[in-house]
């Protein structure tokens, strides 16, 4: 049954609640699969840019390409909560901006969006809120900030920055996300900011003690190009699987063994060629 986002802000552990699960998926078949093994959220993430369009970052989408991945995944009918990313520049502009491309992604489909960034957002998280569209956001290594972190490294390792990343998620909250994304920090970080709030936190990479977790479609069936992150644990290798039964079409053609009489239509009594 689809979760609305009120009913994924109550989803605390302090409270009794199971862990939300949430995993990326960007077109039918992805979340058809995601539907289909039960998960509480699929967020049509901006690493489409990484994992299907072969981007070095995140910076590299536009909201009618996310838009055009979260009607993908809604071909699938899922009866699941379906979380779009804003993509980098959609919210960075004027306000009026973030709402107009907000509601682009939940015409084509999403049931919420999320936004990177802490208090320097709250601007842009305040009136997509006010257009009525629930916001999660997305604290800790925000990968849209790669040029200004230089690189993609794990965050809140000091106690000052885990304070400010308290602080951040703290203005989330009241402003009025109903969950939010940390992303790498070191576990203890993650468990502070869990039970500091009221909201759900949604870890990757944040250790055990989130509400949730997150991980990439691709990075947990072993279909990435890259070694994947310290944080993803690989639950098959359908990259390898995929080469395998590539290579084994390829040999049965050269071999001409396919197809096969049963993989040919039979030929009509009244055809002469
Ligand atoms: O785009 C994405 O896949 C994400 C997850 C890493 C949370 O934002």
């Amino acid at each position: 049954m689809k979760l609305s986002a009120p009913a994924l802000r109550a989803r605390k552990r302090a409270n009794g609640s199971a862990p939300l699960v949430m995993v990326t998926a960007y077109d039918e078949p992805g979340a058809r699969f995601a539907a289909a093994a039960g998960v509480d959220m699929i967020l049509v993430g901006d690493s489409v840019a990484n994992v299907m369009l072969g981007h070095e970052d995140t910076l590299h989408v536009t909201v009618e390409e996310m838009a055009h991945h979260v009607r993908a995944v809604k071909a699938a009918r899922p009866d699941v909560h379906v979380v779009a990313d804003m993509p980098w520049m959609s919210y960075h502009t004027e306000v009026a901006d973030a709402v107009r491309n907000a509601a682009t992604l939940i015409r084509a489909g999403a049931d919420s969006v999320k936004i990177e960034g802490g208090r320097v957002r709250l601007p842009a998280i305040h009136a997509v809120l006010d257009a009525e569209i629930p916001v999660m956001g997305h604290l800790g290594l925000t990968p849209q900030s790669v040029l200004a972190l230089g690189g993609f490294k794990v965050q809140a390792k000091t106690d000052d920055a885990a304070d400010l990343l308290l602080a951040e998620a703290r203005a989330l909250e009241a402003a009025g996300v109903y969950a939010v994304v940390i992303e790498a920090v070191p576990s203890a970080v993650g468990t502070k900011v869990t039970s500091a709030l009221a909201i759900p936190t949604i870890g990757i990479g944040a250790g055990p003690d989130t509400d949730g977790q997150v991980l990439v479609f691709h990075d947990l069936l072993g279909l990435g190009a890259r070694q994947p992150a310290k944080f993803v644990r690989q639950y098959a290798n359908l990259g390898e699987l995929a080469t395998q039964a590539i290579a084994q079409y390829a040999a049965d053609v050269r071999a001409g063994t396919f197809p096969s009489a049963a993989e040919s239509y039979p030929n009509p009594e009244n055809l002469s060629h």
